[in-house]
């Protein structure tokens, strides 16, 4: 059967029976998406129909039916497992490794449960070899290799199993829609059907997605509103961890972050992600490097920041980040400038986190302006330090927080200072190596080897 499809304006819901470059409701360009056509007032997820208002305390309670994956790193992001019914969405770049995690975790649960994975990117034997190195083989994982979507709902609902994966939703299409497969109209339509198929049915979904060059998952963000969990693996393909992180979760916190390890034999768990970070560090007593204590949802993580800062060679200074925020480094840098007297105006300033991990709290400041002036200086910061502060325009130390468990986190690690704000809700007691400051100068100060 053809299905009747429309184009819609994503910015006002203008609807067009043909696709047009400029809406003529709100004029906003290129903003038509073919969609199915469907009678107003019908939205996308359908109940079971004919259910009737009951209060809260008589629904029952989902927390206890979440089943953890027995991936670790995994089920922290989730929040504690797979709950029933859940579309959660893994994005990443191509080739970082989301189908390796998927068939990790898919290997370990149908050793309990029935498991099917949809492969539209690779043939049946690609992914049995895969799993074959993963060694990822057991007869509770099933496959299929299949990219029309009514066909794999067709077997979801016949097979029913507990979890299945879509790998990925980019290559999957729906008979009657004109459009190719991974266009917006097409990822939308599928991963409404889906949606509609796990909560009327109960099997968790995990939908891979592939990540377009501006940054977000090709189709549209309208599959992020859509799913229940936002995943994404992010890392250098050049290096071998990947970070898992939680972008939105309605079963759990979003701060939470997952560490693998790429191995010869898939994804490894690390459980120490600090030692990780900080093993290439085999010179801490070089100017330009300085180890911030960051804290990642509940689990603090060492990070060594390295700061290049050079002689401008053409006109205007060059600023470049990898790993931290580029408006931050931006901002202390004039911070610096303003408030402790460097002068950076004719400088390039190069910021890096090593490893390729993202950090993006503002705890992360003053191990950035830490480095800089290292480099600046050509002096090395006491590489018995690790620090964490977020630094204000007026050049103040601001208080983080979860101080405490950055510090002990900085003292397992071997550290034997740390430098912090003086407001942060520092451990009672006597702590010789914890030192304190009010505001950045002081803080750098304490900071570089004199
Ligand atoms: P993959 O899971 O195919 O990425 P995605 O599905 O996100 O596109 O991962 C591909 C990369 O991972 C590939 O470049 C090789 C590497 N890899 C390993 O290093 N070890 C392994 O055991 C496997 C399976 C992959
Ligand atoms: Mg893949």
């Amino acid at each position: 059967m053809r299905v009747k499809t429309c184009y819609n304006c994503q910015e006002c819901g203008h609807r067009s029976t043909r696709w047009l470059g400029r809406c003529p409701g709100c004029g906003a360009w290129n903003s038509f998406v073919e969609e199915v056509s469907r009678p107003a007032g019908a939205t996308l997820p359908v109940s079971a129909g004919g259910e009737l208002p009951r209060p809260v305390t008589e629904v029952p309670a989902l927390a206890e039916d979440c089943f953890p994956t027995e991936l670790a790193e995994l089920d922290r992001v989730l929040g504690g497992g797979i709950v029933p019914g859940s579309l959660v969405l893994i994005g990443g770049d191509p080739g970082i490794g989301k189908s390796t995690l998927m068939l990790q975790a898919a290997h370990l649960l149908s050793r309990r449960l029935k498991v099917l994975y949809v492969s539209g990117e690779e043939s049946a034997r690609q992914v049995r070899l895969r799993a074959d190195r993963l060694g990822a083989l057991s007869p509770g994982l099933l496959l299929l290799c299949e990219t029309d979507l009514d066909a794999v709902e067709g077997q979801l609902r016949k097979l029913a199993p507990p979890v299945a994966v879509i790998d990925s939703i980019q290559t999957m299409f729906k008979a009657g829609i004109p459009s190719a497969p991974g266009s917006v109209g097409q990822v939308r339509e599928c991963a409404a059907q889906l949606m509609r198929l796990a909560k009327t049915t109960g099997i968790s979904i995990f939908l891979v997605g592939h990540v377009t060059k501006e940054g977000t998952l090709a189709g549209p963000r309208v599959l992020e509103h859509m799913v229940d969990t936002v995943l994404y693996m992010e890392g250098d393909r050049h290096q071998f961890f990947r970070v898992l992180r939680s972008i939105k979760n309605r079963f759990g916190s979003t701060h939470e972050i997952g560490i693998f390890e790429m191995s010869g034999r898939g994804l490894v768990e690390v459980a120490n992600p600090s030692a990780l970070f900080l093993i290439q560090r085999s010179r801490p007593d070089v100017p330009g490097s300085a180890v911030v204590a960051g804290l990642e949802g509940t689990r603090p993580l060492l990070v060594e920041i390295q700061a290049l800062v050079s002689p401008t060679s053409y006109g205007v200074p060059r600023r470049m980040t990898a790993g931290v925020d580029y408006n931050r480094v931006a901002l202390i840098a004039a911070v610096l400038e303003k408030r402790v007297g460097l002068n950076l105006g004719s400088q390039d300033l190069y910021v890096n986190a090593v490893g390729g991990v993202r950090l993006d709290e503002p705890a992360v400041d003053l191990a950035i302006a830490c480095a800089l002036v290292s480099s600046f200086r050509d002096q090395p910061v006491d590489p018995d330090l690790a620090c964490a502060g977020e630094i204000g325009l007026t050049g103040e130390l601001r208080p983080v927080t979860g101080a405490e468990k950055r510090i002990k986190e900085a003292f397992k690690m071997g550290f034997g200072r740390f430098l912090t704000a003086a407001q942060s809700a520092l451990p009672a007691g006597e702590h010789p190596g914890i030192i304190t400051a009010d505001t950045l100068a002081g803080a750098l100060e304490l900071a570089l080897k004199v």
